[in-house]
């Protein structure tokens, strides 16, 4: 299907498991043609809807423009496809870009070799018309490439986010294992929160849920502490059209002032971290975070929160013997303290899911880097 004049065909990539939220994502930010896939959601638009979408969608990883669809069986099919780009838009004979590629069921299955394929016939394309060729950056080009091939066809793709859109820009302190920013805004999707509730993370971490929570409740673009993405680094990039959707993005929203947002943390040092994140976000206003054991959080009365959250799950060897009791004892809390809340607890490990002992509301299969996660949804009962 090819898009109208004028506009172009977009692929929305996101974390296996996303793509319903993301979808959902789209459709609400009006991008026409919108379709989900496996891996993320195409849409068709401009390029000025490109930048809506990297600085609104929150469980999006990057947003890709289709250059070109062309047969690729062998090498000089291959070149021969991608020197019918006009590559003029993304890049100039100074600028410097890099190539990924991926191949599934194809004859040219050396995915290096494929890089290097394409990579050269963009320099050749450069130096035939500039007498030099832009440099290959693999850290921070200024255009990369990808190159997926499936069934001996190539689409080649041009990445408009400059790297992953979970980097929002608001992160200071890591952590020992911070969820992505795009995962933990999907967990809160998934979660079914209204955004007015009380929302609670006992195991917070970084605040990554946290802070993202606040964010979706506010209306507030999770975009809107980043001045740069792939697209603002080409010479075709519309500069006054990012300068308005970036301030009309910054503008959207406001912190909820009024909204419980609580985390808790037993590491005083993840404690520290999670408040200079929450700082650096222009959020201590909205989100409280204390110190302590989560079985020991005492919810007001009246609450009828949500639970968002994601407990250890053995990130070091020596921690995982003692994970059961902890979960029975989470589970025990939840049942004694949380009666009426709703929890979704993001886990890698049915087992201990298991161990919290709770009536299951359903759930959703996740991945969490390349752990298979699941997101288990339990209504406690009253
Ligand atoms: C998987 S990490 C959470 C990561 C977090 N979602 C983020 O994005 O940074 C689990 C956290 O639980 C904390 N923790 C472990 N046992 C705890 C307990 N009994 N009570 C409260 N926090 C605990 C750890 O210090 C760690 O920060």
């Amino acid at each position: 299907m090819n898009p109208p004049q004028g506009r172009e065909t977009f692929f929305v990539s996101c974390s296996p498991g996303l793509e319903p939220f993301l979808l959902r994502e789209v459709r609400a930010l009006r991008l026409s043609r919108s379709e989900g896939q496996q891996g993320g959601v195409q849409f068709s638009g401009t390029l000025r809807d490109a930048i809506r979408a990297n600085l609104w969608l929150r469980t999006a990883s990057r947003v890709w423009l289709r250059l070109a669809r062309f047969p690729a069986a062998d090498a000089d099919e291959l070149y021969r496809g991608v020197r019918t780009v006009d590559f003029s838009r993304f890049l100039g004979p100074d600028g410097t870009f890099s190539v990924t590629a991926r191949s599934r069921r194809c004859r040219l299955d050396h995915e290096v070799f494929v890089t290097q394929r394409v990579k050269d016939a963009v320099a050749d394309a450069f130096r035939e018309k500039h007498g030099r060729r832009p440099s290959v950056d693999l850290d921070d080009p200024s255009l990369h490439l990808h190159a997926h091939l499936l069934e001996d066809r190539c689409t080649l793709l041009a990445d408009t986010s400059g790297g992953s859109l979970h980097l929002r820009g608001w992160r200071r302190f890591q952590g020992r294992a911070p969820l992505k920013e795009t995962l933990a805004a999907a967990c809160l999707l998934a979660s079914g929160w209204d955004g007015r509730a009380p929302l609670i993370d006992p195991f917070c971490g970084s605040g990554t849920i946290l802070v993202e929570a606040a964010l979706l409740a506010g209306g507030m673009a999770p975009g809107r502490y980043r001045d740069r993405f792939g697209l603002t680094g080409w010479p075709g990039h519309d500069a006054a059209a990012f300068a308005a959707e970036s301030a009309a993005a910054r503008a959207a929203g406001r912190a909820p002032a009024k909204l419980v947002v609580l985390g808790r943390d037993r590491s005083a040092e993840s404690v520290a971290g999670a408040r200079q994140n929450v700082e650096a976000a222009g959020l201590s206003g909205v989100i409280r975070i204390e110190e302590g054991d989560a079985t020991e959080l005492t919810p007001r009365k009246g609450w009828n929160a949500w639970i968002v959250t994601n407990p250890p799950y053995g990130e070091r060897l020596g921690d995982r013997r003692d994970l059961p009791a902890l979960y029975r004892a989470f589970g025990g809390f939840l049942r004694e303290k949380c009666a009426g809340f709703t929890a979704a607890v993001l886990g890698s490990d049915e087992g201990l899911l298991g161990e919290l002992a709770l009536p299951s509301a359903g759930g959703y299969d996740l991945k969490n880097g390349d752990l298979d996660c699941r997101l288990a949804i339990y209504r406690i009962p009253r």
